[in-house]
């Protein structure tokens, strides 16, 4: 408290000096896209950034990284600008800098805290290390909707999950110091509702209703900012009819007065700009006026501000205490980031040299990496494969990948810098023989370009499957190119791309002692895989370690115990689809077509949310609850490793809250623990229920607590456990 009065009291005294010019100046971040080592531009875009830095009209680059580097830019504005307000420098570092952990959804399907807060704070050690002091992560977007390529970005599907995550990922970066130089500012992403977009496609609308806006889309958010998250940005997409950026429901209403978040909104990419295609705003000086009356306080590389909101005040469209708002929430930032005591705090040669790619990220990589895996199947003990197993293939393009499991959004990081899946395996055994089989992607995949897919060259299933053919068991590693998902890599079919699946079936026809090693940046339509092929390992894309992390998974050295947290559907005609869904009014089977249902296809996934095997098995008892105290209403259960390895186990504990005045989903999420026990030990493990876990959000945004029955189920995933019940009073 005491450290927040001074800070507040310098921001104030800070603010006294500004005019009005270098006040929009702080509100406005500029893209560094040009060589800053280098001599001054000249010309163009960059030297009017170059001007606009000499005059402190700029609070914050991004895409600067290197101490060098940004030395240099804050040295420009430090030592040349009126009032040295120091920038603070920003860049996407959402699953590591250089040491890559696994994409963000494989990391939530550990359901791991501490490892996922780990892997957080790895990824800050290393940007903070090349001069960063701010990421724009977490993205804790919900989304039901796989073909939304962002969805590898964010926690999946579910609200109770993803604002643990949320949680545990600003606790990572920020630590408990901002000011160390270790630590950077999170960012939670992208408020509110864009993995609501329409039929999965990037950029597009988003309408949804009060209640799943309160109670799905806004829960991690808020979760965010109670573990003191620093900013929050916006989005690309309109919600209801109001662009975001434009929201002064959602910036102001809800996330400044309701919540009490204190740190600064920055605009998604031009997303201000953006109003006007959208049919919001007239031009740019308008797009400008309506953001920042709605609360958006930084402007990320649309120029907006930085060209009209001077003007905007002068003609009283925009106030200048919603200016100094925003500059008070920036400055603030900035003071605890401790950019005023050192503004080359994070300009350390030292540190730069030795953190990135150091010893210790490596293994909390490979944790975090072997904890995200999920075994799907496991017929007749296939898996683990013995280390005295003879003659194994290994077939598929992806298994001698370098660079596609280092996954989307690294823009930080080297190329070709993964274990392979080969070489990670080959550290086991001598007795592996490699085929590539068909061409699947273009190899000059990037982030910024659509990745190609061939479809119709086959040389090279021949070699694949006569391999198949001679060898006692095959392992194929299939599915997605990493760049194939993040941002604008919306698809409309979730199957194997390209000749994968074909390739699958001819090899399984010579061999059904078949491993199937999945990567992908979403969940896959795989339905015949399910049906035939015996172990099915999902090992989505896992960052710099994963040929290590897969082998010891392969080979049993680690058991795997994640869970997805996401549902797999079976076709994409299904979509989108989750576990907490509404009943409907017809929900069982009729004699009739009466009733919700596909005439093609079941209603059930493919796998449903929560869903993970283990290569040992648990046993579920004594389902308890007692709700004597209604205030904690204590549900326990006795887990059992009835198989003969130890294991770890993600309990979980899902309500349904049987009648309410806001009809309440079939299924919630409310609680997991993950334990770990040996053979034969059995654990008895207890959940609280408080007001907070059996309430909802109404329509006007109140939280309530309705009396009556509450349906609780226990047990290894959202479809499968032990069921009771009790009465609310
Ligand atoms: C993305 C953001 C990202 C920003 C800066 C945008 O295109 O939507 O999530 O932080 O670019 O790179």
């Amino acid at each position: 408290m005491a450290q927040n009065t001074t800070i507040d009291q310098k921001v104030d005294s800070l603010l006294s000096l500004m005019t009005l010019e270098e006040k929009v100046g702080q509100m406005n971040q500029y893209n560094g896209f040009w060589d800053v080592t280098g001599p001054a531009p000249e010309k163009g875009n960059a030297a009017t950034k170059y001007e606009h830095l000499k005059k402190g009209w700029v609070g914050s680059m991004l895409n600067v990284t290197g101490t060098e580097e940004v030395r240099k830019l804050q040295k420009l504005v430090v030592e040349e600008s009126r009032l040295g307000i120091p920038l603070i420098f920003g860049f996407d570092v959402i699953h590591g800098f250089k040491t890559l952990a696994p994409i963000p959804l494989a990391e939530a399907a550990s359901w791991d805290m501490e490892a996922i807060e780990n892997s957080a704070k790895i990824a800050a050690d290393e940007a903070a290390a090349v001069g960063l002091n701010w990421t724009f992560a977490p993205m804790v977007d919900i989304s039901r909707d796989a073909r939304w390529g962002r969805v590898m970005e964010g926690a999946g599907e579910d609200t109770f999950l993803g604002s643990k995550i949320a949680r545990a990922r600003v606790k990572g970066f920020q630590g408990n110091d901002l000011s160390q130089p270790n630590t950077i500012a999170a960012c939670a992403k992208h408020f509110a509702a864009y993995g609501f977009a329409e039929a999965g496609r990037d950029y597009n609308t988003a309408d949804i209703g009060t209640s799943t806006l309160y109670n799905v889309v806004l829960p991690p958010f808020h979760a965010a900012v109670d573990a003191d998250v620093k900013t929050v940005m916006n989005g690309f997409n309109i919600l209801n009819g109001v662009p975001v950026t434009a929201s002064s429901f959602l910036q102001h209403d809800i996330l400044k007065e309701k919540w009490g978040f204190d740190g600064f909104v920055i605009s998604d990419w031009a997303s201000i700009m953006e109003l006007v295609p959208h049919g919001h705003a007239k031009n740019l000086k308008h797009a400008a006026e309506l953001a920042a009356n709605a609360g958006s306080d930084m402007d990320m590389e649309a120029s907006a501000y930085v060209t009209h909101l001077v003007n905007n005040v002068k003609e009283g469209k925009v106030s200048e205490n919603t200016v100094d708002d925003a500059v008070r929430r920036i400055l603030k930032v900035k003071f605890e980031l401790g950019l005023f005591d050192d503004p080359y705090r994070y300009c350390d040669d030292t540190r730069q040299k030795e953190r990135l790619y150091h010893e210790e990220h490596q293994a909390g990589v490979l944790d975090m990496a072997k904890k995200s895996i999920v075994l799907l199947k496991n017929e007749g003990n296939l898996l683990p494969i013995k280390k005295d197993q003879k003659k194994i293939a290994v077939i598929g393009e992806l298994a001698n990948d370098d660079n596609s499991p280092l996954g989307s959004w690294r823009i930080g990081s080297d190329n070709n810098t993964a274990v392979s899946v080969l070489e990670g395996l080959k550290k086991y055994t001598k007795n592996i023989s490699y085929a590539k089989g068909p061409k699947v992607f273009n190899s000059d995949a990037n982030f910024i370009t659509e990745v190609t897919v061939n479809e119709t060259d086959t040389e090279g299933i021949k070699e694949a499957v006569a391999l198949a053919k001679e060898s006692e068991m095959v392992i194929m590693v299939l599915g997605e190119h990493g760049f194939q998902s993040g941002e604008g890599r919306s698809r409309t079919e979730l199957d194997l791309p390209g000749l994968q699946s074909q390739l699958l079936k001819e090899v399984y026809k010579v061999n059904k002692n078949v491993v199937l090693i999945l990567m992908n940046g979403r969940p896959l339509t795989i339905p015949w895989e399910a049906e035939n092929i015996p172990a099915i390992l999902e090992t989505w894309q896992l960052g710099t370690q994963t040929g290590n992390a897969i082998a010891e998974v392969v080979f049993g050295e680690y058991n795997p115990s994640g869970k997805l947290p996401m549902t797999f559907p079976r076709s994409v005609g299904q979509v989108p689809i989750y576990y907490n869904h509404y009943s409907t009014g017809r929900p069982g089977a009729q004699p009739t077509v009466f009733w919700s249902h596909y005439s093609d296809e079941k209603n059930e996934p493919l796998y449903p949310f929560g869903y993970g095997l283990s290569y040992t098995s648990f046993d579920y008892s004594n389902l308890k609850i007692d709700a004597s105290d209604q205030k904690n209403i204590e549900v326990s259960v006795t887990v059992t490793n009835t198989g003969k390895i130890k294991g770890e186990e993600v309990v979980q504990l899902y309500i349904h809250d049987k009648v309410a005045s806001i009809t309440r989903p079939v299924k919630e999420l409310k609680g997991f623990q993950k334990i770990s026990l040996a053979p034969n030990n059995s654990k008895k493990v207890i959940f609280t229920l408080t007001d907070k876990e059996l309430g909802f959000y109404n329509h006007n945004y109140e939280f309530v607590v309705e009396p009556g029955e509450f349906d609780i189920m226990v047990g290894t995933n959202s479809q499968q456990g032990l069921h009771d019940s009790f009465i609310k009073n």
